[in-house]
C-alpha cells in the first residue's frame, strides 16, 4: 500500500501544480529595524533615508516622499492631483481624504453638451487639487521635523535636475498629443524632441512654486500666485475653476471602514473611496464560501475569488461622496444582501448576474501611485495619490508648470456609459459643485489585537481594490511573505464587463482553460501595481514593491 501511495501522492501534487498559476522567481523582501519605505521610485527612497537619518518620523517621510514624486514623477505625483492616506499613529487608525473637488460651476448635467472626452482631456477635466492640503494636514497633525526642511530635497531636485528614467520618457511621450503648450514646453526639449533616458531635466518654475509652499505652507499653494496661475491658465483655455474654489478647498479626516477576518482587523478607506465597502462585502463572501480553505492560486480558488469579486463590485454603483449622498454601506455588506447571492455561486459554473452593460475593456494605465511607510512601533502611513489619467488632463499651468488631474472622469459624467476604467457608475456619483468623485484607491492597514501587521496600497483604477486585497490575502491566508504576495499572479473582476481578467505577466494555460470550462469569459490583462510592508513576529520590518513596475523598498 505504502509503495503505491507515494506515486499517487506525487501524481496528485503534479496535477495540483499544473492547475495553479505559475509563480515567478521571487526576491526576498528588504528588511529594516527602524523605518522602512516601499515606493515607486528609488529617488523617493533616497530622500526618505535622509529624512529618517535626520530623525524624521513616518509622517515626515511620507511628506518628503510625495513632494519628491511631485518633482520626479509628475504623471502621477504632481501637486495638481489628489489622494487618500490610511494612517496609524499610536493606537489610532484614521483616513485622510485629500481628493480633488468639483469646481463650483459644474453640476450633474455639466458634461451633457460637452465633447465626448471633456472629462478626460483639457481644462474641463480638472478637479481642484488636494495634494498640498493633504500633506500640510498630515504635517500639522503628526510631523516632527520642520515643514521647511522637508521641502529642501524636492526643491534641490527641481532646481538642479534629475536624470529621467525610461518609464518617465515612455509616459511623457505617450501624453504628447494631449498636452497643452505649457506641458510641451515643460517636459520636452526646446525643439520639442523627447528627453532620452538618463538626460537631466530641470524644473526651475516648479522649484519656485515649491519655495512658496515651503515658505507659506498650504496657503503658498491655495492662496498665492500658484493658485492664480492654475486658475488663469485653465480659464484661458475654457476652464471653469475660480480662486474661490481654491479658497474653499479643505481635507477631511474620516473613520475607516473596518472588518475582522482570519484573526486580523482590516482598516479600509470609506467613501468617497469604494474600496472599504467593496472589500468588506468581499471578505464576507469569502467567509460564507469558505475560500481560505482552498489551495492558494489553484483554479478552484481563483474561480471562487473571481465570483466573490464579481458580486462585491456589483454594489459599487450605489456609492458616492458621503457629504452629498447617503451610502447604503450596511446593506451592501450585510448577510441579507450577500447570502442569497453567495448561495447562487456554483463550483463548476460561473454565475451570470444580470449585467448592467458590457463595454470595452480599459487600456493599461499607470497614473496613480502608492507608497507605504512603517516604523518599528507599527506607526504606518499608506498614501495613494493620483492625477487619474497619465499626466491627468494633460493640462499644465503656464507660470509654475504644474501638471493637472482629470479626476472629473471618476464622476458619473454620462449615466449608463463606462468611464475610462470601464466602470459604469450610479446616481450617487453625479457631478455636483464641491463634491468629490467616487474612487477605488485603497490604502489599507491590517492589525492583530491592535498591533500593526501590514500596510498595503496600489495603483490601477478599480484593479487597485483587487490588487490590494490579493496582496494582504496572500500574506494572512496563504502564508506568503510580503514579496511573494506582491509578485504572485492575480485575477480581477469588477462586475462589468462580466470578464475574469487574469494576470498577463504570469498565466497558466491549464488554470485558464479550467476557468473557461466553468463558463468564465477569461482575458489576459494588466493588474494593479502594489507595494507593502509587514511588521513580522520578530519585530523586523519587511518591505517590497511590485515587480510589474519601477519601484523600490529601503530604509534602515
Ligand atoms: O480614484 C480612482 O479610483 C482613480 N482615479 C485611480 C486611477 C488610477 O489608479 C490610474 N492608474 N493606475
Amino acid at each position: 500500500m505504502q509503495s503505491q501511495g507515494v506515486p499517487m501522492k506525487s501524481q496528485l501534487l503534479t496535477l495540483v501544480l499544473s492547475l495553479c498559476f505559475f509563480t515567478p522567481a521571487l526576491a526576498i523582501p528588504e528588511k529594516g529595524h527602524k523605518i522602512m519605505v516601499a515606493a515607486p521610485s528609488h529617488r523617493a527612497i533616497e530622500v526618505a533615508q535622509k529624512v529618517i537619518l535626520r530623525g524624521g518620523n513616518v509622517a515626515d517621510v511620507a511628506v518628503a516622499v510625495e513632494l519628491t514624486l511631485a518633482v520626479t514623477s509628475p504623471y502621477y505625483g504632481s501637486l495638481g492631483g489628489g489622494g487618500f492616506a490610511m494612517i496609524k499613529m499610536g493606537e489610532q487608525v484614521e483616513a485622510l481624504d485629500f481628493r480633488e473637488k468639483a469646481p463650483t460651476a459644474t453640476g450633474p448635467s455639466f458634461y451633457k453638451d460637452k465633447e465626448a472626452k471633456a472629462s478626460i482631456n483639457g481644462p474641463l477635466a480638472v478637479g481642484i487639487p488636494g495634494i498640498a492640503a493633504g500633506l500640510w494636514a498630515l504635517h500639522k497633525k503628526y510631523g516632527k521635523l520642520s515643514w521647511r526642511s522637508l521641502l529642501k530635497e524636492p526643491i534641490k531636485l527641481a532646481e538642479n535636475g534629475f536624470r529621467v528614467s525610461g518609464d518617465w520618457v515612455k509616459l511623457t511621450k505617450r501624453t504628447k498629443p494631449r498636452f497643452n503648450e505649457s506641458g510641451i514646453q515643460s517636459f520636452f526639449k526646446k525643439d520639442q524632441s523627447s528627453y532620452k533616458p538618463g538626460e537631466v531635466l530641470k524644473q526651475p518654475r516648479l522649484a519656485k512654486a515649491l519655495r512658496l509652499l515651503q515658505k507659506r505652507g498650504h496657503k503658498g499653494f491655495y492662496q498665492s500666485s500658484v493658485s492664480t496661475d492654475i486658475v488663469e491658465s485653465m480659464q484661458k483655455l475654457g476652464g471653469v475653476m475660480t480662486q474661490k474654489d481654491f479658497d474653499d478647498y479643505s481635507v477631511r479626516w474620516l473613520k475607516p471602514v473596518t472588518r475582522d477576518f482570519l484573526g486580523h482587523t482590516v482598516h479600509m478607506m470609506p467613501p468617497p473611496s469604494s474600496s472599504g465597502v467593496v472589500t468588506s462585502a468581499l471578505i464576507r463572501l469569502l467567509e460564507i464560501l469558505e475560500v481560505p480553505k482552498k489551495t492558494p492560486l489553484s483554479a478552484e480558488e481563483l474561480h471562487y475569488l473571481g465570483e466573490s469579486l464579481k458580486i462585491a463590485f456589483r454594489g459599487r454603483t450605489e456609492l458616492g461622496d458621503p457629504d452629498f449622498h447617503k451610502n447604503p454601506i450596511a446593506y451592501l455588506t450585510s448577510d441579507e444582501y450577500l447570502k442569497p447571492l453567495a448561495k447562487k455561486v456554483r463550483k463548476k459554473r460561473s454565475l451570470k448576474l444580470k449585467p448592467l452593460s458590457s463595454k470595452q475593456i480599459p487600456k493599461q494605465s499607470s497614473e496613480t501611485t502608492n507608497f507605504t511607510v512603517m516604523d518599528k512601533d507599527g506607526n504606518t502611513i499608506v498614501m495613494t495619490i493620483t492625477l487619474n489619467g497619465n499626466y491627468g488632463s494633460a493640462m499644465v499651468s503656464d507660470r509654475y508648470r504644474i501638471a493637472l488631474n482629470n479626476e472629473m472622469d471618476d464622476f458619473t459624467t454620462r449615466p449608463g456609459k463606462p468611464n475610462m476604467f470601464g466602470l459604469v457608475q450610479g446616481a450617487g456619483n453625479y457631478v455636483q459643485a464641491g463634491k468629490r468623485p467616487l474612487s477605488s484607491m485603497s490604502p489599507t492597514i491590517l492589525t492583530k489585537n491592535g498591533k500593526t501587521v501590514m500596510g498595503v496600497g496600489a495603483a490601477g483604477g478599480p484593479r487597485i481594490i483587487t490588487s490590494v486585497f490579493q496582496t494582504w490575502y496572500r500574506v494572512i491566508s496563504s502564508g506568503f511573505d510580503v514579496d511573494k504576495a506582491l509578485q504572485s499572479p492575480r485575477v480581477h473582476h469588477q462586475f462589468l464587463p462580466n470578464t475574469l481578467f487574469y494576470d498577463e505577466v504570469y498565466n497558466s494555460p491549464d488554470a485558464v482553460s479550467l476557468l473557461k470550462k466553468k463558463g468564465h469569459t477569461m482575458k489576459a490583462s494588466w493588474m494593479g501595481k502594489a507595494n507593502a510592508i509587514v511588521l513580522n513576529k520578530e519585530g523586523l520590518l519587511e518591505a517590497a514593491h511590485d515587480s510589474r513596475v519601477e519601484g523600490s523598498a529601503g530604509g534602515i
